[in-house]
């Protein structure tokens, strides 16, 4: 399913919104984030894929693989680290803590009283445990019933106490919420809501390192035109989305390419906000393959930043998050394999829904001269998922990349 957005408009960045995110604060987020040890060092490849693009009738199919940006295995370990780091300096303004002597561990017998809380479908709860064992803080993650074993081990790994709850994610949301509230602990959540800002923008701000390194990737020098006609986002409650538009918004303005939000059918919350011109629930059951986009409630505060950037909102199916992790992993296309989980592939999926319409591409604006950005959010996250999926397991694919790269 589709929806145009009516009210997406061509127009530079407004200033209330550089307010809140901006190109300044996500180069300082980037630099801050250069000094963690838990990040691979440099930039995350970014890759053409040009027998895809063939395939897809697009001229350009660029891909930003965030699954080797860190052994967290998605972008979120852009968000966490940064929003505990200014959390922190917030709360000891005393202390006059150095952010990089901070995200060093340097201070960790002074923050081992810290507290920190999140409810999570796998991948931020995993970053905040790692950053706050990097920070020397401790740390309680909220889990939904729909979170497997395998996520829940690779959380727990970093230290994390793991709280375990019979509902959904929202209600995991709600139930992070009330433990904070009764034990005087700090919710890090990638969401907001009424009265929860500060933190989530931090967390979104993390995020604009991505768009800030495709930007360099492609050269792109200040008052160039963007080298990407479309730029596929895949959406949870809209925090990857509003962090990587509202730097392409200020680096391009009237001339920003056209963004299109990719989500599970079954937890459509962006898509039901664009219907209904307002933060809104998803639908469906919020059940899906794609873990990472599994979220029923849109982030009001991301919805922001996309309700009059977003071109077109549309949905796809767990089927069609599976082909895309076939297709990036690159057996029957013969480009270079990528390791794509089910949440990663979703931009790719969703541009070949749209490329196997006619109606659908002419709506979006997609034909034979379009050159398209996606962003692989994550690796093989859930290991044995991803090979009961793709039939390979990952270091198998890893494998092929390594050989590919090699020719
Ligand atoms: C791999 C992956 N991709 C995309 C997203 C969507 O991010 P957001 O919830 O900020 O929209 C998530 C969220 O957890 C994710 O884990």
């Amino acid at each position: 399913m589709l929806t145009k957005n009516t009210r997406a408009r061509l127009a530079a960045y407004p200033i209330e919104l550089k307010d809140i995110m901006s190109v300044e604060q996500a180069e300082r987020s980037r630099g801050w984030l250069s000094h963690w040890d838990q990040l691979n060092p440099g930039p995350t490849p970014l890759r053409d894929l040009p027998k895809l693009a063939a395939s897809l009738g697009v001229t350009q199919l660029s891909v930003k693989d965030e699954s080797v940006r860190s052994p967290l295995g998605s972008f979120k370990a852009l968000g966490a680290p940064i929003a505990l780091v200014r959390l922190i300096l917030r709360s000891y303004p005393e202390r006059n803590f150095d952010p990089l002597a901070l995200i060093e561990g340097k201070y960790l017998d002074l923050l081992k009283d810290f507290t920190v809380i999140s409810a999570t479908d796998g991948n931020h709860g995993r970053a905040l445990a790692s950053a706050a064992r990097s920070f020397g803080c401790q740390c309680v993650i909220v889990l939904h019933a729909n979170v497997s074993q395998e996520r829940e081990a690779a959380i727990a790994a970093y230290g994390a106490t793991i709280v375990r709850i019979a509902g959904n994610y929202d209600e995991s949301v709600v139930e992070a919420a009330r433990l904070a509230a009764a034990n005087h602990w700090t919710v890090v959540s990638d969401t907001s809501y009424e009265g929860y800002q500060d933190i989530p923008r931090d967390v979104m701000q993390g995020y604009g390192a991505i768009a800030a390194e495709i930007m360099m990737q492609a050269n792109v020098a200040q008052g160039e035109p963007c080298p990407y006609t479309h730029v596929f986002l895949q959406g949870g409650v809209g925090g990857l989305a509003a962090g990587i538009v509202s730097y392409f918004w200020e680096c391009f303005g009237a001339n920003r390419p056209k963004f299109i939000v990719v989500e599970p059918v079954q937890a459509d919350c962006l898509y039901q906000s664009a219907l209904l011109g307002r933060p809104a629930n998803a639908t469906g059951s919020v059940d899906s393959v794609m873990a990472g986009l599994a979220c029923g409630e849109t982030s009001p505060l991301a919805w922001r930043f996309l309700e009059d950037s977003v071109d077109v909102f549309m949905t796809i199916s767990d089927d069609d998050a599976v082909t895309a992790m076939h297709q990036l992993a690159g057996k029957q296309t013969g480009d270079l394999p990528v390791v794509a989980g089910e949440s990663g592939a979703a931009g790719l999926a969703g541009l070949a829904v749209l490329r196997a319409n006619a109606s659908l591409s002419e709506d979006s604006g997609l034909d034979a001269t379009s050159r398209v950005l996606v962003i692989n959010t994550e690796g093989a996250t859930a290991p044995s998922v991803y090979q009961q999926l793709v039939g390979e397991s990952h270091e198998s694919v890893l494998a092929r990349q390594s050989a590919w790269l090699a020719l």
